[in-house]
């Protein structure tokens, strides 16, 4: 694209001229935003970038790996990969408040963050995927009294009381723009593409108290679903889909036997902006078959529901 390669040019300048000698260090996520913000920035300053991935153990199966593998070695970018989850699932044993949830992702997330920064010396400049309607958002929340309905913890985001200068090269961009500068760069089609993903992952995906039997069955389920979702060609036209695990049992049939285990939810939304969003209309055969293989393959489910909530009155996310 020609105007995104003369963008391309352009921010990289800017940064090296904000940054000069100066080290860097980026909050990576596995997200669009904080990914392509990490790749300009690497290609404008190289080593004085280190990214501090912190894995709170409530990612998606696989995606960890996918992260160290994309951004350390096909990238060639400095790169922490905190593994965290002991840290994060012993301190959000017996949590079952969602907002309580998301106050301790994020608290732990910038401690250990600080943590590793503190670690390599420290840096002159926090990097973040920070875009255009985050500004707009962010100047219109002081504008007036507002209702918060979920408090939005970021992984990307800002940690109150870290006082660093600010790299944010995505600024002035939309999504969309973000996607087409992170082809230009080279990033995978798997991550600029990718559906968004909240930063407090699967535990607003686990109504009630979370565990790691919990997470590690969770994490079955989405994976069954989201082949499925691809393999239909239809992840493209979807805007978020995912699976919760939910905190009933229920009986069923296997064989001659009785069971009496956990239920799950799938959810497909599409939507512009995640303000409001529509339920995907799968065909009920695409359905029947998802369930059926999750109910086969994944030991400890046997119910499947479809969320049928439209965005508002339901919100996309359970929590
Ligand atoms: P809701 O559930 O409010 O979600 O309709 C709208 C969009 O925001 C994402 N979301 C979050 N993202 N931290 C995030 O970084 C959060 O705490 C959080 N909660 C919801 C959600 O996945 C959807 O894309």
């Amino acid at each position: 694209d020609w105007t995104m390669g003369a963008y391309r040019a352009e921010a990289i300048e800017r940064i090296r001229a904000q940054v000069g000698k100066g080290r860097v260090v980026c909050g990576l996520s596995g997200g669009v935003d904080s990914s392509v913000a990490a790749v300009l920035i690497h290609e404008a300053i190289g080593d004085q970038l280190t990214c501090i991935y912190v894995d709170h153990g409530l990612m998606r199966a696989n995606e960890s790996d996918q992260v160290v593998a994309t951004f350390r070695d096909r990238f060639n970018i400095k790169l922490i990969h905190k593994d965290a989850s002991e840290l994060f699932l012993g301190q959000l044993a017996g949590v079952t408040d969602p907002e309580q949830k998301r106050k301790i992702i994020g608290r732990l997330f910038i401690e250990v963050f600080e943590e590793e920064q503190a670690k390599i010396g420290g840096a002159d400049f926090l990097a973040q995927g920070t875009l255009y309607p985050d500004v707009i958002e962010s100047v219109s929340a002081t504008g007036g009294p507002s209702v918060t309905i979920k408090s939005h913890h970021n992984v990307g985001g800002l940690p109150e009381g870290m006082r660093m200068k600010l790299v944010e090269p995505l600024r002035d961009l939309f999504k969309d723009e973000v996607r087409v500068l992170g082809r230009e760069l080279g990033i995978p089609e798997e991550i600029v593409g990718r559906h968004p993903f909240p930063g407090p992952g699967l535990a607003i995906r686990i109504p009630g108290d979370i565990t790691r039997e919990k997470a590690d069955l969770l994490r079955k389920v989405d994976t069954v679903y989201l082949e499925e979702i691809r393999a239909a060609g239809l992840y493209d036209a979807i805007w978020q889909a995912f699976a919760v695990l939910l905190p009933v049992r229920t009986v069923g049939v296997m064989g001659d036997g009785r069971t009496y285990d956990q239920a799950c939810a799938l959810r497909a939304v599409t939507s512009t902006d995640g303000m409001t969003a529509d339920v995907y209309p799968f065909t009920m055969e695409f359905l029947t078959r998802v369930s059926a293989r999750i109910v086969n393959e994944v030991r400890g489910i046997n119910r499947v529901t479809y969320d049928i909530t439209s965005k508002p009155p339901g919100t996309i996310e359970w929590e």
